[in-house]
């Protein structure tokens, strides 16, 4: 079978796995307006061709937060990776070692970071959502640190979690979920699928909300769902800047001065991200804001993006509209799904190629030619 980066193993996502999860992963919030933005903005840019520059030297790797990346690619977080694939986190972060690209470990990780991070052997990247539970989020923090994490993701854009009706309609959520008990009854730990961040039943004394209670993934979704925290300010966020010695990158920015703020605070890098269309339905497109971000920030912090990436082409694109690197998203998720690890790598494979095609034929030998000169934007 001929796999493509876009739409093949979305399809072979779609027929391998149970509706309400392929759902889960394919789903926007509200109308999903973002979520068909964000690959619609990008479809719009075209790529400028130039011929004739002798391009048999390319070189595609960066060089971000003291670490070598193969090419401008990081994995995202995305929750429950581990449902898609059995201990889905570590495939996915052996697919992205083997490419010398980082992988980032949700907050919701079916696999405990000590699981996942000795697995690999470049330093994890580690995602954290900000919750009510302060003590929970320290502790988290800690284990991160001991398990050698150095790169910390910390997402912002779900002070509130975004509707998806999507997941309603499925019954992954709203009350008396029938799917959420079934999900309960998959990982409860007799079949050895335990909630990744509890790790260990001892390990549940940690967390307020949970002492005495089993360790089940449909109950800590519940629990995780009734601790964001609306409340949240830049003020709330000092003690982590302070406690963390790493590489801190702000995650769901989409205006400029949201972006300058995100300076001011002292991050290292930001992800331009609407959440992959899944919160603010009718928020611009990732593709739409990067340009102005970029030039307010750039050289200030790193600054990656995210949202609708479906392709090599397309993070030529980003890259070209100020991008320093881009996350992927539910590209390498179907693909985890339809082939577990050897997926994400087949994938990985097919951004490289199409970058390589992209860049000789933009005359970009390397991922700093890449710039607004590479670029039309196309009329809607
Ligand atoms: C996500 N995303 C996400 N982000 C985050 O910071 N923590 C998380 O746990 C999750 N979980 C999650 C689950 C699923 C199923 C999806 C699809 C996404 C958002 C993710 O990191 C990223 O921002 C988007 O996926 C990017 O958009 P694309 O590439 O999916 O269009």
């Amino acid at each position: 079978m001929i796999i493509s980066a876009s739409t093949d193993y979305r399809a072979a996502a779609k027929s391998k796995l149970p509706p309400f999860l392929f759902h889960y992963i394919d789903g926007g919030s509200y109308a999903e307006t973002t979520l068909k933005n964000n690959t619609k903005d990008l479809e719009r840019i075209a790529l400028k061709q130039k011929v004739l520059k002798n391009m048999s030297d390319l070189s595609l790797g960066i060089e971000l937060f003291n670490e070598k990346l193969s090419m401008p690619i990081a994995l995202a977080p995305v929750g429950l990776t581990g449902m898609y694939a059995r201990r889905g986190e570590v495939q996915a972060a052996k697919a992205a070692e083997s490419h010398g690209l980082p992988f980032t470990m949700s907050t919701v990780s079916v696999c405990p970071i000590e699981e996942v991070a000795p697995a690999i052997e470049r330093p994890m990247w580690f995602q954290l959502y900000v919750l009510k539970d302060r003590g929970f989020m320290k502790n988290v923090l800690e284990r991160a640190k001991a398990a050698g994490v150095t790169t910390l993701v910390f997402t912002v854009d779900m002070p509130v979690p975004g509707a998806r009706y999507r997941d309603m309609h499925s019954g992954m959520s709203g009350p008396n979920s029938e799917i959420r008990r079934v999900l309960q009854a998959m990982c409860h730990p007799q079949w050895a699928l335990d909630v990744g961040l509890l790790g260990k039943p001892h390990d549940l004394g940690n967390i307020s909300a949970y002492r005495g209670h089993p360790t089940k993934l449909g109950d800590y979704i519940g629990w995780l769902g009734n601790n964001f925290d609306p409340s949240i300010s830049w003020q709330d966020l000092e003690w982590i800047r302070d406690f963390w010695d790493g590489p801190m990158i702000i995650k769901g920015i989409l205006d400029v001065d949201d972006a300058k703020d995100a300076v001011k605070f002292g991050a290292d890098g930001i992800v331009v991200s609407n959440h992959g269309g899944r919160q603010l339905d009718g928020a611009l497109s990732s593709a739409k804001v990067l340009p102005t971000i970029a030039d307010a920030v750039k050289g200030d912090l790193k600054i990656l993006v995210d949202s609708g990436i479906r392709s090599g082409l397309d993070v030529v694109r980003m890259i070209a509209l100020g991008a320093d690197c881009t996350m992927l998203g539910r590209s390498f998720i179907y693909a985890l799904a339809a082939q577990g690890q050897q997926g994400v790598a087949n994938l990985l494979d097919l951004y490289e190629k199409e970058m390589k095609v992209a860049m000789t034929l933009t005359g970009a030998k390397s991922i700093a030619d890449l710039n607004s000169d590479s670029l039309v934007t196309l009329p809607r």
